[in-house]
């Protein structure tokens, strides 16, 4: 048993698709969530750069004693999870878990869309995926830094997102690409309108629920789980604590009110 919190870390209000889930997964554990809101988008940033902002964020988690930390970012999992790993060892580091098997196996037309921020296109993630998996899909990975800015604002439904939407979309309608992965924690806030942009027959996966469930795993498995019955969370923003609650707010509710604090890093 340990009564800890569960860590959670992302660039911004993305990671809030990632913590719904473990809280609806696991209601009894507490939460502390953390947004380098200051220094997102990390998505277009050059990897040397993700490793030294993930480490205060992962400071800033274990100052505040938690049991495990959950990377809720594609980009910082990608280009520096294995660093953080290296680094910190007293508690399992839990990054995001690709939905690739998911939608090889969903797939008709094999041929699967990853949709990521720059940095995790670039990273080389869509080669190591290719490789792990025998069914012969084809992946086109479209990494774009236009749609983590709508979202960071609260616009997650405007004809202006839409229009975005539809133009950084337009290589996966073109391949005639059937299920699309999001390879951003930010976009499930988005699926809505991509969904109602690509169309019915699109499949769109995000990895929120697999991560949830990995963290009851990893919990499970260190004899981790917590002994109380109420849960308390509590978020902190690198930037403007106002802004970061009225966001969360329009993306996951009323939960979140009254309980974000600012934190210079
Ligand atoms: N949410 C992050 C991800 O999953 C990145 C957003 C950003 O560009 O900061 O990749």
């Amino acid at each position: 048993m340990n009564n800890q919190p569960i860590g959670v870390l992302d660039s911004g209000v993305g990671g809030l698709s990632i913590w719904q889930e473990i809280v609806k997964q696991m209601p009894r554990e507490s939460t502390i969530y953390i947004a380098d809101s200051k220094n997102c988008p990390y998505g277009s940033r050059a990897p040397h750069e993700i490793f030294p902002l993930a480490k205060r964020i992962v400071q800033f988690l274990l100052e505040k004693k938690v049991k495990v930390i959950v990377v809720a970012c594609n980009t910082i999992s990608v280009c520096a999870l294995k660093e953080l790993r290296g680094e910190y060892k007293t508690v399992p580091i839990v990054g995001i878990v690709p939905v690739i098997k998911t939608a090889a196996i969903k797939t008709k037309n094999k041929y699967i869309g990853i949709f990521s921020t720059v940095t995790t296109a670039k990273s080389g993630y869509e080669k190591e995926l290719i490789k792990t998996f025998t069914s012969g899909c084809k992946v086109t990975n479209i990494g774009t830094e236009k749609l983590v800015p709508f979202i960071e604002r609260g616009d997650i439904d405007s004809e202006e997102v839409k229009k975005v939407i539809k133009i950084v979309t337009k290589p996966f309608v073109k391949n005639n690409i059937d299920v699309i992965a999001l390879g951003c924690s930010h976009f499930p806030f988005l699926a809505k309108p991509m969904q109602e942009i690509l169309g019915k027959n699109v499949l769109i996966l995000d990895s929120a629920r697999a991560v949830g469930r990995h963290v009851g795993r990893v919990l499970t498995k260190n004899n981790m789980l917590t002994s109380r019955n109420k849960a308390q969370h509590q978020f902190f923003t690198t930037g403007n604590a106002n802004k970061f609650e009225k966001v969360a707010e329009k993306l996951i509710g009323d939960t979140i009110r009254g309980n974000v604090i600012y934190v210079r890093l």
